[in-house]
């Protein structure tokens, strides 16, 4: 990685091993890496030790090109080594430093870094609760603690969860609860939406689920979605729906890869923020991609957050751009060429 790059945990993850406190991988030892980011793309031992899980399809996408081998899912089984990145997701962190426990040979190697604001601090109590965490080193607003696997198995909770008849699991956006913005979306849908119809970051599959219990008029319905469960999770929730539409699934990044197909109907709740802070140009890029994606006489059907100046963006790429409600904090709009 560039020295100029801004350090965070990934390069705190590294240190032990940089600082000779832990021994790096011998030849021909597997190491998992969950949550995978870029962490030594110049450093051939670890680039042909590790068996890397990346969902975002971004990031993947970037691993894979860096030389990293990586999967959307992987099976953590029997390994010499583990390393995890902790998110911004408490439960799902919990769940893959126990699928990396779990994975790892006896007296093997787990070893976990993250942000300090991401919760490290408490990913590490969770872990010396069961385990015992052996040292760790605080560095880039981060801090990578480790621990040998001690010979018994950690019992995984289910992290699967039912809302509504959907399912879900941590992580996912709006995995607890129907987001209040989608709910408001879906009582503008009606009649004419038909023909060719994509979702755009579609989720676990909410907008299209109520979709398709809604109408029978579709051709086709895509979704696009760059979470890989997330996507997978869709499938699931709207497979008793179909009937006639013939639907299929993306797995991309709608702002950087390509979508080859026009539609006579967009729906969409952008996402707003990638980190913590709001990020407005992402919403911004989903209305370029869902304008550029549109037949001549296509619309956009999309809900944002009322404080969030989409209106203004959508009145700059779209010539009609309708206010069709405005409630709970939240408006919703329908736009067109
Ligand atoms: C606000 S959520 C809406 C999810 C779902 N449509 C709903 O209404 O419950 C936005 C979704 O966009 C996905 N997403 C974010 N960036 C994306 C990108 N560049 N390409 C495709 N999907 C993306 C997120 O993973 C998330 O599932």
């Amino acid at each position: 990685m560039a020295r100029s790059e801004k350090r965070d945990a990934r390069h705190t993850l590294m240190l032990p091993f940089e600082r000779g406190l832990l021994p790096a991988p011998l030849k021909g030892e597997r190491y998992c890496f969950l949550n995978a980011g870029l962490v030594t793309p110049d450093d051939d031992v670890w680039l042909d030790t590790l068996d890397c899980e990346q969902g975002n399809h971004r990031d993947l996408l970037q691993m894979e090109a860096a030389g990293y081998s990586v999967t959307p899912s992987l099976e953590v089984k029997n390994y010499d080594g583990a390393l995890v990145l902790a998110g911004k997701h408490k439960r799902l962190n919990e769940a893959n430093v126990i699928r990396a426990w779990n994975g790892l040979k006896p007296g093997k190697l787990l070893v976990v870094a993250g942000d300090k604001n991401a919760g490290i601090a408490s990913l590490r109590k969770f872990v010396q609760a069961k385990g015992e965490v052996e040292d760790s080193l605080s560095k880039n607003h981060a801090i990578v603690f480790w621990l040998a696997k001690q010979d018994f198995i950690w019992d995984a909770p289910s992290v699967v969860e039912q809302v509504e008849g959907f399912k879900t699991s941590p992580g996912m956006f709006s995995a607890s609860k129907i987001d209040l913005g989608s709910q408001l979306l879906v009582e503008h849908f009606d009649d004419r939406i038909r023909g060719s119809v994509a979702d755009f970051g579609a989720g676990w599959g909410y907008l299209s689920g109520m979709l398709l219990k809604q109408t029978n008029k579709l051709a086709h319905l895509d979704l696009y979605e760059i979470d890989h469960a997330s996507l997978e999770a869709a499938k699931t929730n709207i497979e008793d729906k179909v009937g006639d539409a013939r639907v299929s699934y993306f797995w991309r990044d709608i702002i950087s890869e390509p979508v080859t197909r026009k539609y006579n109907w967009i729906l969409m709740n952008p996402p707003f923020h990638e980190g913590r802070k709001a990020d407005v140009a992402l919403g911004e890029s989903f209305i370029i991609q869902a304008r550029r994606s549109l037949q001549p006489k296509g619309k956009l059907l999309m809900v944002a957050n009322m404080q969030l100046p989409y209106e203004a963006i959508l009145k700059k790429h779209f010539i009609h751009c309708n206010l069709l409600a405005a409630k709970g904090g939240f408006k919703v709009f329908e736009a067109s060429l």
